[in-house]
């Protein structure tokens, strides 16, 4: 059969980083506060010139560097974002444009935090129907444009950024020691839009608008939210727990991600965690943590390795895939 098998990946940071104290002097907090609730303690912020197009260009070239995968060879572009260049077109077109690629397929995925997760899957899907042989997948965001930055109780949890995964189909035998994707599980309920959402679109105030967050709402969902649909993951392929080598969970609160390793028997030193050094940054977050654990040589070639996010929606998904 034929799998999805993740062949280089890549990421791009801003220039600037903002640390707590820096944070502090804008708005009425502490790096205690943050560090405490959120385990968060730096987060990149782009400066005029970086936008989310500039970022996953960056990323995009660093993971087809990593694929050894040049732009003649891929069929498709994925963008997961919230945070678009503009309302269109599409910023993986863009992106197409910047790369030199004039042939093949580019759009935009938007799930918010579990845009990765989505647009991962539907590259597995594309692949496994025999649609597209190359695809590149980006998240890349720049929610800090979308942040109201005198809210103490959103602006201080969310950082921009972008990583690249190149993904190509190739010929597994069907069980769970194959490379590539082994299983992927999507879902959504719109009946939690108040919790987590932008108060402004094209549509409606036909502004930009800001991020808005019952943060105690989403976090009372999560946990249950994301380990059930790990669980759909673990039941459709008779994997556990155990046979997991790496938990790269979307990165939005310390809190979050511990609590849904526990409830999993996920063992601590299986998780990567990087919110403390990017904040949230949606979309781009499981990608920068994918490519923190490939640069300090945890993640290794045949490493079956659990995602997992859940964001604004609300959506969330869970992947199991064979490095
Ligand atoms: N600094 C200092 N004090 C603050 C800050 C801040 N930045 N923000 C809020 N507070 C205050 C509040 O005003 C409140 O004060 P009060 O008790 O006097 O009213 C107090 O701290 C407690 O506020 P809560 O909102 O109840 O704090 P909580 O413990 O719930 O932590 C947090 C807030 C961190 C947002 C938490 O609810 C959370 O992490 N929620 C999940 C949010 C999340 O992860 N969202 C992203 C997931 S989806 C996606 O990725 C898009």
């Amino acid at each position: 059969m034929i799998r999805s098998v993740i062949l280089g990946s890549g990421s791009a940071k801003p220039r600037n980083v903002l640390t707590n104290d820096e944070l502090a002097k804008r708005v009425d907090t502490s790096d205690e506060w943050i560090k405490q609730r959120t385990g968060i303690e730096q987060r990149y912020i782009a400066e005029e010139d970086e936008t989310t197009a500039s970022l996953g260009e960056a990323a995009a070239r660093a993971a087809l560097a990593d694929a050894g995968v040049s732009v003649d060879d891929l069929d498709m572009i994925m963008l997961a974002t919230s945070t678009p260049n503009n309302t269109f077109p599409a910023t993986a077109v863009d992106i197409q444009h910047r790369l030199g690629m004039k042939h093949g397929a580019a759009f935009d995925m938007q799930a918010v935090c579990s845009g990765f997760v989505f647009a991962v899957t539907t590259a597995d899907t594309y692949i496994k129907a025999g649609q597209a042989k190359r695809i590149l997948v980006i998240g890349a965001e720049t929610f800090s444009r979308i942040l109201d930055w005198e809210d103490r109780t959103t602006c201080v949890l969310f950082g921009d950024g972008a990583g690249a995964v190149v993904i190509e189909a190739q010929e597994g035998v069907g069980l769970s020691n194959d490379r590539g994707i082994l299983t992927s599980h999507l879902r959504s309920d719109g009946s939690h839009k108040a919790k987590l959402y932008v108060d402004g679109g094209p549509s409606t105030t036909q502004t930009v608008g800001h991020l808005r967050m019952q943060g105690r709402e989403v976090f009372k969902h999560a946990v249950a939210m994301i380990t059930d649909v790990i669980e759909d993951a673990f039941s459709a392929t008779g994997l556990t727990a155990d046979d997991i080598d790496w938990f790269i969970p979307h990165q939005a609160n310390r809190r979050i991600i511990d609590a849904s390793a526990r409830k999993l028997n996920i063992a601590p030193e299986k998780v990567v965690m990087t919110v403390h050094k990017h904040g949230n940054t949606s979309a781009a977050s499981i990608p920068l943590a994918i490519q923190t654990a490939r640069d300090d040589g945890r993640l290794k070639q045949g490493d079956l390795v659990l995602l997992e996010a859940m964001g604004g929606g609300f959506t969330w998904g869970a992947v199991l895939v064979r490095w």
